[in-house]
């Protein structure tokens, strides 16, 4: 584990060293969500001009446009934007060439609509070239579209099946999962993230409409960060803060080590550059939740409430930047054993290799009436190797909060090496 530098904020993460020392954890969002803050800041403060401001005819807008050309896809170390659609598909393409295609439409989709700009026009008759949802210039807003392969991809369809990531596998169930097969696993799954919903969903028709005839949906959803509450890191709909320890995305030594796939590696080369997407659809028992004294809820996550922080920190405004320390605490007194964060990183030379997960998760509601609240968690990770997710998840089999959250689908991908320029296409490598 690498100790952690501080970073300017850019479009990664910055982070700031622990003071407790010895456990060196890496806690960075509050400088992301700051950042991310400012941008819809300035929403308010121009009254949305400072984003979108008017444009003449024809000129490009100026909203906030994350590069889609790269040795990585945006989307992964890019800070987590507030909407995000996560779609599976399965491909129709009848053969090589076909898939081909398919990839290359999708580039051409996602250079355009993450760059924005205005629509090609066509005489009022006939079919419009855009559907216009997000006004008549398309706007950025900060979209990243990041395309991942499922291991179906790699069958016999394609002749693909010699080049599969050697991870990749199709999800099996863990323990106390109840997947359903309509809402897990797929060819294909597109992640779209922006500043704003109307973004994700114009991208998400546009794509399919463009990509129709060679994939089709198989399952979506649809997620979103909370506002910070009151600053920080976001809380998930358990009201815990989420995402507080994670690998530092501007430290690239800490980047290359856990989630990205290396050249020369065990990978096929192709794969360099890309990293493996966990997706896991985890739905809340939010009723049976909201009765569990706040004391227990603590034990169960590992962290305070209120402040996000370690177990020890007990002040209301205690600092969650502060890492949980196991090493004076081995029966669990403070930090229960069976609690989440013990579980998921036990701080162990035993799990120091299963403990690094890159963690990018959207909330998500789709609860149509207040009987059954459908309401849960879109949980994405990221990592180097698919095993220290699997590893950990199965570490996770024991942990308190099982009764109160069921797993009900996603998948394994593979998110496939940036889109270098004008020339290069998603999965040129993987397909030549
Ligand atoms: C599905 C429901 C889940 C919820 C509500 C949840 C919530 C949380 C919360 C509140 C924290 C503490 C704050 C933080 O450091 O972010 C946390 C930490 C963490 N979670 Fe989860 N999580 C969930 C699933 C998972 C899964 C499936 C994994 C991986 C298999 C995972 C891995 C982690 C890790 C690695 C940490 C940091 C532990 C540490 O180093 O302190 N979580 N999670």
């Amino acid at each position: 584990m690498t100790e952690e530098t501080s970073a300017p904020l850019d479009e990664g993460w910055s982070g700031e060293g622990c003071p407790m020392g010895a456990f060196a954890r890496r806690s960075f969002l509050q400088g992301a969500a700051a950042g991310l803050a400012g941008a819809a800041g300035g929403t308010a403060l121009g009254g949305g001009a400072a984003l979108a401001d008017p444009v003449a005819q024809g000129e490009e807008p100026k909203s906030r446009v994350i590069p889609f050309h790269g040795y990585h896809q945006a989307g992964i170390a890019t800070l987590p934007q507030q909407v995000a659609i996560f779609l599976s598909c399965d491909v129709t393409a009848s053969n090589r060439k076909e898939l081909t295609e398919l990839f290359r439409t999708l580039t051409s989709r996602a250079r355009f609509l993450t760059a924005g700009g205005t629509p090609p026009k066509v005489s009022p008759t006939a079919t419009p070239s855009d559907n216009g949802i997000v006004g008549p210039t398309v706007a950025a807003d900060g979209l990243t579209v990041t395309v991942d392969v499922g291991a179906s991809l790699f069958d016999d369809r394609y002749g693909l099946s010699s080049r599969k990531p050697v991870q990749l596998v199709t999800m099996t169930p863990f323990r106390h999962d109840d997947l359903d097969p309509k809402l897990s696993q797929g060819d294909l799954l597109i992640q779209i993230c922006a500043d704003y919903r109307d973004t994700t969903v114009h991208a998400l028709i546009d794509i399919l409409t463009h990509t129709k005839s060679l994939m089709k949906l198989r399952w979506r959803i649809d997620g979103q960060r909370n506002q910070e509450r009151p600053v920080g890191v976001r809380r998930d709909w358990f009201g815990f803060k989420d995402g507080i320890s994670n690998p530092s995305v501007t430290d690239d030594t800490q980047m290359n080590q856990w989630v990205w796939v290396q050249p020369k590696s065990a990978e096929p080369a192709w794969a360099a550059g890309g990293t493996y997407h966990v997706v896991r659809i985890v739905h809340f028992h939010i009723e049976a939740w909201q009765k569990v004294p706040v004391a227990q809820q603590e034990r169960i996550f590992g962290r305070r409430k209120a402040s996000g922080a370690p177990m020890y920190a007990v002040g209301e405004n205690a600092n969650d930047l502060f890492d949980p320390i196991y090493t004076n605490d081995p029966q669990g007194l403070i930090t229960a054993l069976n609690s989440h964060i013990r579980l998921a990183n036990p701080q162990t030379p035993q799990t120091a290799a299963t403990s690094t997960i890159l963690r990018r998760s959207y909330d998500y509601d789709r609860s149509f009436n207040l009987q059954d609240l459908d309401m849960g968690h879109a949980f994405n990770c990221f990592q180097q190797e698919l095993k220290n997710y699997t590893t950990m998840q199965t570490r996770l089999e024991a942990e308190a909060l099982v009764p109160y959250i069921t797993p009900k689908g996603g998948g394994y991908f593979f998110a496939l090496p940036g889109v270098r320029d004008e020339r290069d296409y998603y999965a040129r490598g993987l397909l030549t």
